[in-house]
């Protein structure tokens, strides 16, 4: 398996452009189940979660074709018919966006069996409230061996769905089964993320009726069919703010571009309050740092406009070698530090208790050999040893593959000592 090493000291001078947004790509993708028209993708990343979900499609009968175009990397995604409303076991555990094909594949043919996606190694994750949403709309859904098994024979119905606390993934889920469901759907406590908006602009442009996204209600009036379209994934808010963390961390600067600058205002807000000088522009922004030590601060995960969650990692590693005590809360997933003990292992002090670790400034960190659970927790520990004494490897650099395009070439090009170890043996594809 490929590994990554650092060899920390050097300062990022230079430019980054930001890629596409994985988490928007995957349920734009989903989203072309339910036309027979072609749906273009473009700023689209090239990812291990992306191709993942390719192959999922196309076993339900997904055209998909792969292109880079001069507007950068394109999809085109084309569902003449279902030839299969079955998602295995396999595919939903190994990526768990998948089980989002659920809502599309009903609303266009009345039917799917999904695999229930299980737990993974941030949380426990269930899926209730996508359930439950799609029984709202009319959905019979029973559960077996660890199989949902839904049913729509006469097509879906607009109803009333409450959510009764923000999840991401269930108010996407539901828009992408609403759209075609018959009359109107009200979905209130919605999550107001960026890629919710993104995904709605989409469907409208394939001739959905979809408004307020981006705000907690959503209303949208059913249509009977949607067409194709071309839609361009917005930037990625989680690629932007851990580049801009990397350089904090490492020293320099680094113009960050291609990208929105408000999508991580929450973020800019505590670098600022640390001791980070960040400049905005209307393609995205410039962080500098010119040594210093940087001042301890707390933040607290929420969802949008909220600290991002999949930024909480990237921070406490920018927090390791900050004057003073930070105290991070994780308000979104309940086993959320596994990067903790591994920055430990760079020389870290980080005390963990329930949902709120306190990281206590340290005045360097050491280079060894690191491994991470998740994407996120992956990319924290590169963070960190940007700013290491030596060399950093972290192990299983798959996790780093599912949502980091070419991150060795993207901060070499700005003087960051990154080069990837080819490993023998079998890449797992995600986890
Ligand atoms: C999305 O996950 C993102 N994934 C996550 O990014 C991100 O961390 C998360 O939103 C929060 O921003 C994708 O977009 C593919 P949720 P999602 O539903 O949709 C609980 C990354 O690294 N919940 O908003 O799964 C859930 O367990 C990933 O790119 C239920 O209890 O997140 C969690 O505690 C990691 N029942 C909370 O809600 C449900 O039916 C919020 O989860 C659904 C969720």
């Amino acid at each position: 398996m490929d590994r990554i090493a650092i060899t920390g000291g050097a300062r990022l001078e230079g430019e980054i452009p930001i890629s596409g947004a994985k988490n928007s790509a995957i349920k734009l993708m989903a989203a072309s189940l339910l036309t027979d028209e072609p749906l273009r993708l473009t700023n689209m990343p090239r990812l291990a979660d992306t191709r993942f979900l390719g192959k999922l499609l196309r076993r339900l009968g997904t055209e998909v074709e792969e292109s880079d175009g001069s507007a950068g990397a394109e999809t085109l995604l084309t569902t003449r018919e279902i030839v299969s409303g079955f998602a295995p076991y396999d595919l939903v555990r190994q990526m768990r966006a998948s089980f989002n094909v659920l809502g599309p594949l009903l609303a266009r043919s009345g039917q799917a069996k999904v695999s229930l996606p299980g737990g993974c190694t941030i949380g426990a994750r269930p899926v209730d409230l996508h359930l439950k949403a799609l029984e709202a709309l009319g959905a019979k859904i029973d559960l077996h061996e660890g199989y949902v098994y839904a049913q729509a024979p006469r097509g879906l119905k607009g109803g009333e769905v409450e959510f009764p606390f923000v999840s991401v993934g269930a108010t996407e889920h539901t828009l992408l089964a609403a759209v075609l469901a018959e009359g109107e759907t009200v979905m209130r406590n919605s999550a107001c993320e960026p890629e919710i908006t993104d995904l709605a602009d989409c469907l409208n442009k394939m001739g959905a009726k979809v408004s307020g996204a981006g705000t907690p209600t959503i209303t949208v009036q059913g249509v009977s069919r949607l067409s194709g379209t071309t839609h361009a994934v917005l930037p990625d808010r989680i690629e932007t703010g851990t580049y801009a963390l990397a350089a904090a961390m490492a020293g320099g600067e680094v113009r960050l571009t291609g990208t929105r600058s408000d999508f991580i205002q929450a973020l800019i807000d505590k670098m600022i309050e640390a001791g980070v000088e960040v400049r905005t522009h209307d393609d995205g922004l410039t962080v500098k740092r010119n040594g210093g030590r940087l001042k301890a601060v707390e933040i607290s995960t929420d969802p949008y406009p909220g600290f991002a969650t999949d930024l909480q990692a990237q921070f406490m590693a920018l927090m390791t070698l900050a004057d003073g005590e930070s105290v991070i809360r994780e308000t979104i997933f309940e086993n959320r530090f596994m990067h903790a003990p591994e920055l430990g292992r760079l020389g870290a002090d980080i005390a963990v208790h329930g949902g709120e670790a306190r990281v206590r400034g340290v005045s360097a960190l050491e280079g060894a050999q690191v491994m991470a659970t998740d994407l996120r927790a992956s990319v924290s520990l590169v963070i960190a040893g940007l700013a290491a004494r030596g060399e950093t490897i972290v192990n299983r650099v798959y996790h780093l593959d599912r949502g980091f395009e070419r991150l060795e070439e993207k901060l070499g090009a700005c003087g960051g000592q990154v080069r990837r170890l080819k490993g023998e043996g079998v890449e797992p594809e995600v986890e």
